[in-house]
């Protein structure tokens, strides 16, 4: 694509993205400029991943074609004020920030089209599930969002009024997954394997049965009941977890955590 691309904010989630886009053929690496205000973020992707870099915001989208969001919701409104006097209406804002609607950036920059997205750490290993929404008339640039993404992992467009589970399911759940690894990994010390034993076997199962559900599109039920003997160990194990509460208190954690989402701003 001759078209060009700057990512604002170049932390933790920029990183990811660049490392996804680089790898693909969407963007030439010389068409993909990252702007940061630290330099040393500046100097890691210039050096590991061959972009270009810019500590100045307004230069570094001149002539750009797509631009994404990449900073903390608290400085959103901040970059959005310095640049908006600067933008061109053909150019596509993409944005990655927590919590702020397609509305809210459009009251800033109302003649661009807008497209919000809300992927995971698991980007950082391409193995993202990023969750994408925009608005009418983009069909086309979504097209092209859900390509630039699909570099970083899994993809699905929503409705934006779900993008606040999105959050809760895709981006917290990363936490409620390792929460639920760590608990597995603890009963595998007490039953008598070294943490770091107990580690390997609880994380290569983990992916076992994730990549048993993703590839054979099964629900994770059917997969329960492969492993299920008659009156064998898991069937034990599994109600004494049910008698605890654990499907329970997983589906009241995520409804809590929603709950917060929707009073956070
Ligand atoms: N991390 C995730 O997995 C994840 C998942 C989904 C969504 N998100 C969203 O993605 C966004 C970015 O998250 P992150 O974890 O990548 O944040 P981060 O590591 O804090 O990165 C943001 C970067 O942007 C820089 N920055 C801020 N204002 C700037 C400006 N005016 N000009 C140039 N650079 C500027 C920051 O510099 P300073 O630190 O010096 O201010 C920082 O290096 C957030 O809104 C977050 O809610 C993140």
């Amino acid at each position: 694509m001759q078209e060009q691309l700057t990512i604002i904010g170049g932390g933790n989630l920029g990183k990811s993205i660049i490392s996804g886009l680089v790898s693909s053929d969407i963007f030439n690496t010389s068409d993909i400029t990252v702007v940061d205000k630290s330099f040393y973020n500046l100097s890691y992707v210039k050096d590991n991943l061959g972009v270009n870099i810019s500590q100045d915001i307004i230069t570094a989208i001149e002539n750009v074609k797509w631009v994404i969001l990449c900073v903390q919701p608290r400085q959103l409104e901040g970059v959005l004020n310095e640049i908006k006097d600067k933008v061109t209406k053909d150019q596509v804002f993409i944005s990655t920030v927590t919590g702020t609607s397609i509305e809210e950036i459009n009251q800033l920059l109302p003649d661009n089209k807008v497209i919000r997205v809300m992927p995971n750490t698991g980007a950082a290993k391409k193995l993202s599930m990023t969750c994408i929404s925009a608005g009418k008339d983009v069909k086309e640039e979504l097209a092209i969002v859900e390509e630039i993404f699909k570099t970083i992992g899994e993809t699905l467009v929503i409705e934006e009024r779900l993008m606040q589970a999105a959050t809760v399911l895709g981006a917290s759940g990363i936490a409620f997954f390792l929460r639920f690894l760590r608990a597995m990994i603890q009963g595998g010390i007490q039953m008598g394997f070294h943490p770091h034993e107990a580690q390997i076997i609880a994380v290569q199962t983990a992916i076992g049965a994730a990549t048993l559900v993703a590839e054979n599109g099964t629900h994770p039920e059917r997969e329960i009941d492969k492993v299920t003997t008659p009156q064998g160990c898991t069937i034990e194990g599994l109600n004494e977890m049910e008698h605890q509460g654990l499907s329970s208190s997983v589906i009241k954690g995520v409804m809590a955590s929603y709950e917060k989402i929707n009073t956070i701003k």
